[in-house]
């Protein structure tokens, strides 16, 4: 059997893992724990993903390094995934020594063998923020429809895509001021040169044919070069023998995935070669559709191109989609995963979205209302009830011991046995939700036994007799458990724990246990509370609604040039008694005293501003506030919540804002 070694996406490292991620990594460590239940050679590797602009600028607003940031979220990462029993071989980092190496070595072979051209492109540069802006900071007018603030590669309004170059009155979508168009040297990928072994590669059949026969719709057109290269400055790895250019981080991304194996193969005694040199080695890459394009075109193209081998399979899944509906922050079903697990068990969640998955492509829906059915009605209802049943049974009647199966027992559990295979199949498949399926109709076997031969009943006369079904209920119930331990890990070490074994292997699912001691019922799943389900839809709106009100958002000198703000000399103030805190403040602008009504508190004269000289917004349309016209605002900020005017020292200065 060859080894296999399977990848899932590898997350950015600037934002915590959520639900939608979850499906990736859900799926793929169920199918790797399948393998390993069948004692394949299998290692499942993962990096945090961390170069790129969103990295360097989340750090540089966050007033902290790159290597901090990164530091953190791997942290937290995998704080996430242990706690949903993602169970990595090794979950390593995009920004290591070895994917510098070996992203080096990737380049320098395509550069030697002639796939590596240089061309001279014109890009925007942001004086203020010091760097070149790719398509998703710079924004603008759409040059199609006129729609305002749009991204620099394509429109939300009329979807026409574009290049930033066309964009109307561009801005730097961090600081607003309009970019410079500079040109450099850029370092091309000529994808084109793989044209041909390209299309073999997916003519045979690495990956599903729907994914397929799109990528061929791109070959129709001939491949593009593809630009590798980014100018400093950047946070990712510097190119060899260029200056002040570095690597794209799409390079050096699925490269991550050798440097991961690099790594585990130090620690572990192994030949990075056998994986990625090799045909006697599997590569499965579980993926999302919208990284197709990287994984099926310019990936295989690096490793064809550098002598390495090429990917077995691209395992591709759709999106998550929450009560039919796009993930949605201010609905509160944009989900982190850190958010799920204060409110709820991450078993239901691995076990909902294995009765959603299969091999295809097709989106995914959590519908909060199908998850608690189907938590309550499989998990508690139907198989962890076949154990609670029968162990409170035993211990209560027939002194905590099994007995022996009698004919009847032994062909329910030979007709569960006999299930294995198929399901076995249904896992290598990644038919997850037949898997399911198959598991349900096992455990409703045993519950119909159950049901036909009521041991509960029959135990108060006659516990032998009972217990010769509840013998065979448990022991076919050992069988549904082991199938289900790649989904449900804990439960299934639960139910070990209780039959009194160490696990429960796929070599033990002949043994039967006889006339021998088990363990009382540990409980194994709880129903699902919809309350806790409404807690945690309503926490996840309230953390959104709580970062937006803290995130101003981004403006253009538009917004302030209309501004005129008056130096005014305060006069007087009087508190309006019957409002919580608003003041009537008296000022003297240029052309005369007017009238503000402030919300200062009542007490703002004892802030020592009477006779001082205030910065006031002095243009506004005049409003009236409880009754009492206010021509003006004054500017305050806040020192201990309290709001305190900004005073102007030299009586003379007027200031404006052009
Ligand atoms: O789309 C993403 O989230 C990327 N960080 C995935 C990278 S996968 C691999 F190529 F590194
Ligand atoms: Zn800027």
């Amino acid at each position: 059997m060859k080894k296999l070694l399977v990848t899932s996406a590898l997350p950015y490292a600037n934002g915590p893992i959520h639900l939608g991620h979850l499906v990736e990594y859900i799926q793929t460590d169920i199918w790797v724990r399948y393998w390993r239940l069948r004692a394949r050679d299998a290692i499942y590797l993962c990096a945090d993903d961390t170069h790129g602009t969103p990295i360097m600028i989340r750090a540089r607003d966050e007033g902290i390094q790159p290597e901090e940031l990164i530091e953190r979220s791997h942290k937290s990462h995998r704080e996430d995934f242990d706690r949903f029993y993602i169970q990595f071989d090794n979950y390593y980092s995009t920004h290591s020594e070895e994917n510098r190496e070996l992203s080096s070595e990737i380049y320098n072979q395509l550069k030697a063998g002639g796939h590596i051209a240089e061309r001279n492109i014109e890009q925007a540069y942001c004086v203020q923020c010091g760097m070149f802006l790719p398509d998703r900071y710079i924004r603008g007018e759409c040059p199609k429809c006129g729609a305002e603030d749009q991204y620099g590669d394509s429109c939300e309004i009329c979807m026409a895509t574009y290049t930033s170059r066309d964009l109307v009155e561009p801005f730097c979508a961090e600081c607003a001021m309009s970019p410079e168009w500079r040109e450099s040297k850029h370092l091309f990928f000529k994808l084109g040169d793989f044209q041909d072994r390209l299309k073999d590669w997916l003519d045979a059949g690495h990956t599903q044919e729907e994914i397929a026969n799109k990528l061929r719709e791109w070959f129709e057109d001939g491949l593009k070069d593809w630009d590798i290269s980014r100018d400093a400055p950047y946070f990712g790895f510097e190119i060899p023998g260029e200056e002040n250019k570095y690597f794209y981080v799409w390079l050096d991304a699925p490269v991550g995935y050798m440097a991961s194996t690099a790594d585990w193969c130090n620690r572990n005694g192994a030949n990075f070669d056998d994986y990625w040199r090799s045909d006697d080695s599997e590569v499965y890459h579980f993926i999302g559709k919208d990284i197709t394009y990287f994984h099926a075109l310019f990936w295989p193209a690096m490793l064809m191109g550098s002598g390495f081998r090429t990917p077995t399979q691209l395992c591709v899944h759709g999106f998550l989609t929450v009560d039919g509906a796009k993930m949605s922050k201010s609905r509160g079903t944009f989900v982190n995963a850190a958010t799920y697990l204060e409110h709820l068990d991450p078993q239901y969640l691995r076990y909902y979205y294995a009765t959603k998955l299969n091999s295809r492509v097709e989106d995914i829906d959590l519908s909060f209302d199908d998850f608690v059915s189907r938590v309550d009605s499989d998990l508690v209802n139907k198989l962890a009830n076949i154990p609670s049943r029968v162990l409170s049974i035993v211990h209560k009647r027939c002194g905590g011991e099994l007995a022996a199966m009698d004919e009847t027992g032994r062909a329910l559990f030979d007709q569960v046995r006999s299930q294995a295979d198929n399901v076995g199949e249904q896992y290598a498949a990644r038919e997850f939700a037949q898997v399911t399926r198959s598991l349900n109709e096992m455990a409703a076997d045993i519950n119909t036994y159950l049901n036909d031969h009521i041991p509960w009943t029959v135990a108060k006369e006659d516990p032998a007799a009972a217990n010769i079904v509840l013998t065979s209920a448990l022991n076919a119930f050992k069988v549904v458990a082991t199938l289900l331990k790649p989904i449900l890990p804990e439960f299934s070490q639960k139910v070990a724990d209780m039959l009194r074994l160490d696990d429960l292997a796929w070599d033990d699912l002949d043994t039967v246990l006889e006339n021998c001691p088990v363990n009382k019922y540990d409980r194994l799943a709880d129903r699902v509370d919809r309350k806790k389900i409404d807690a945690m839809v309503e926490a996840t709106r309230e953390s959104f609604s709580q970062a937006e009100d803290v995130a101003a958002p981004v403006l253009t000198t538009d917004a302030l040039v209309d501004c005129a703000f008056e130096t005014m000399l305060l006069a007087s103030t009087e508190p309006l008694t019957d409002t919580d805190k608003l003041s009537k403040l008296t000022v003297t602008a240029q052309d005369g005293p007017r009238q503000v009504i402030a919300g200062l508190g009542h007490d703002v004269a004892e802030r020592g501003v009477v006779g001082k000289n205030l910065l006031v917004l002095a243009n506004l349309e005049p409003k009236k506030l409880r009754g009492h016209e206010s021509q003006g605002m004054i500017l305050a900020g806040t020192v201990d919540d309290v709001p305190i005017p900004v005073q102007v020292p030299d009586p003379q200065t007027r200031c404006h804002v052009e």
